[in-house]
């Protein structure tokens, strides 16, 4: 099969991309820049390369790119700036919940995608939802307590 041309809108700006039939959407973003998408194991394993595809935390080396045309993606890049942070951008930071950071990009959007469809959640809904994202350096504590400290920004409308 040949390579086919996909359009995708990332972070809110509209890219196009050349994908080999094969081609993962992790390729994609990468070779469009998105550096804060990280391939860590390329099977499902690490959640590393998570993102938003159209609203939904998926791993995305585990999605074909030639699938997601026409879709919007957002990476933790997405969510906030330097200047603006994300309430959980903020709450990693603060909280000591970045260490190598290598697994923040994919804590951020798995925690992005929980507070998107439950805004008050247990420490054990918390773990549950970041189940599939691996850190090797924070032991999770703080990814959790960061989790929460975003969650109760977000509901006292301070994000
Ligand atoms: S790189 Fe996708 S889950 Fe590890
Ligand atoms: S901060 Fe290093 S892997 Fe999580």
């Amino acid at each position: 099969m040949p390579s086919r041309m996909i359009a995708l809108t990332v972070n809110g700006r509209g890219r196009e991309i050349l994908v080999k039939p094969k081609a993962t959407l992790l390729q994609a973003l990468r070779e469009l820049g998105c550096t804060d998408v990280k391939n860590g194991c390329e099977k499902g394993d690490c959640g590393a390369c998570a993102v938003l595809l159209d609203g939904i935390a998926v791993n995305s080396c585990l999605v074909l790119a030639g699938q997601t045309d026409g879709s919007e993606v957002t990476t933790n890049a997405g969510l906030g700036t330097i200047d603006h942070p994300h309430a959980l951008q903020e709450a990693f930071a603060d909280g000591g919940a970045v260490q190598c950071g290598y697994c923040t990009s994919g804590m951020v959007i798995s925690a992005k995608a929980l507070l998107d469809r439950n805004p008050e959640p247990t420490e054990s809904e918390i773990g549950q939802a970041i189940s599939g994202n691996l850190c090797r350096c924070t032991g999770y504590g703080q990814i959790i307590q960061a989790i929460q400290v975003a969650a109760g920004s977000q509901r006292r409308g301070e994000e």
